[in-house]
């Protein structure tokens, strides 16, 4: 079957059901976007093929009765698009919204369903620029609800018991998959359909079973409540670009996508490798003010400054161990406050 169109329009917020007053529970407010997590197929062999984007925030919650039990859930439906179309716009729009949810004292915590094609960048981004060190959780799942085996409902079970918890405080966005707890700033997507598709390269920071969870690390780096951007005060983000390498990529596109741009990941072969022929474009559109990130398409590892490429000569950056799309979030944030400072650029990349 075809998919169904997902609208990536940014429609106003279309329920905004009853804040609760009673504090016999925590109080959570789940704020969906769309995604797999919201699909649905004509069988339940469709595990793969289905519309996504389709189902209410009110009918997934309703679907798992359960979840009344952990916290009084609050539901409002801020997009209905598969996250493959979310651009700057939506980041901000969901950002904002998050943010200001988060600061309702009755609030305890934040979840937001969200497909997860783009699940990283967009919780990365919340990690990033959130004021709050209450938990927010970021969830969605491989299979729809309509799919035999879905992880849909167990994947918004857990993110519920996640951001209910005393111990999810302060350890910055969060991202439930397959009863995995993930820190926004490692995790990844690796997989086009299993439900294993979320991995972190240093491990996940705990587990979630028996909506309980359980953390085994925190997050070294700075995030959140330490970062020096606050999604109240963003109004655009600069136009960052990610040029994939391959070995016949040919200069001309590199030009054209530069001279739009403020800022390229080059997602170079092996350690942020960069072609001969490539290099002198780059280094002409580094002396015309664009920044140019060296990331490795390997899916893992450290790109090492002055390693492959002499970085200091050229004025380049390197992306410490930040995959290219995540690297994109990172380089338009750091951009905001250091414009041309390459030397703080860099910085942001050993920080964050
Ligand atoms: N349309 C894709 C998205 O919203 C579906 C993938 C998913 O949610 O698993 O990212």
């Amino acid at each position: 079957m075809s998919r169904a169109t997902c609208d990536a329009r940014l429609p106003s917020i279309t329920n905004s059901s009853n804040r609760y007053r009673m504090k016999d529970k925590p109080n959570i407010v789940v704020v969906g976007t769309g995604g797999t997590i919201a699909g649905r197929g004509t069988s339940a062999v469709d595990t793969s093929a289905y519309a996504c984007s389709v189902l209410a925030i009110d009918e997934i919650l309703s679907a798992i009765p359960e979840a009344s039990s952990l916290a009084n859930l609050s539901a409002e439906q801020l997009l209905q698009s598969g996250s493959e179309n979310f651009n700057e716009q939506h980041l901000l729009m969901i950002g904002k919204r998050v943010s200001e949810v988060l600061k309702d004292d009755t609030v305890d915590g934040v979840i937001l369903t969200h497909g997860t094609d783009t699940i990283e960048e967009t919780a990365y981004f919340l990690h990033l620029t959130l004021k709050s060190v209450k938990p927010v959780v970021v969830v969605g799942s491989m299979r729809p609800p309509s799919a035999m085996s879905s992880d849909a409902s167990l994947n918004l079970y857990d993110a519920i018991a996640v951001a209910i918890h005393p111990s999810s405080h302060g350890k910055g966005t969060l991202v439930v998959a397959n009863e995995e707890i993930h820190s926004a700033r490692d995790v990844t997507k690796t997989n086009s359909f299993k439900l294993e598709a979320f991995r972190s390269p240093y491990g996940a920071l705990g587990y979630v079973t028996q909506g309980k969870p359980r953390y085994y690390r925190t997050p070294s780096r700075d995030h959140t409540v330490s970062t020096p951007w606050s999604i109240d005060d963003i109004e655009a983000l600069p136009k960052v670009d990610v040029v994939y390498a391959y070995g016949a990529l040919e200069s001309e596109l590199v030009r054209a996508i530069a001279a739009d741009a403020s800022g390229l990941v080059f997602a170079g072969t092996g350690n942020g490798n960069i072609a001969e022929h490539m290099v002198e474009p780059l280094r002409e559109a580094t002396r015309r003010g664009l920044h140019v990130v060296r990331a490795s398409r390997t899916g893992s590892g450290v790109v090492i400054r002055n390693g492959a490429q002499p970085d200091d000569d050229y004025d380049w950056i390197v992306v410490d161990d930040q995959p290219p799309q995540k690297a994109r979030i990172l380089l338009m944030l750091a951009m905001l406050g250091n414009p041309d400072e390459r030397r703080a650029l860099q910085a942001a990349f050993y920080r964050f």
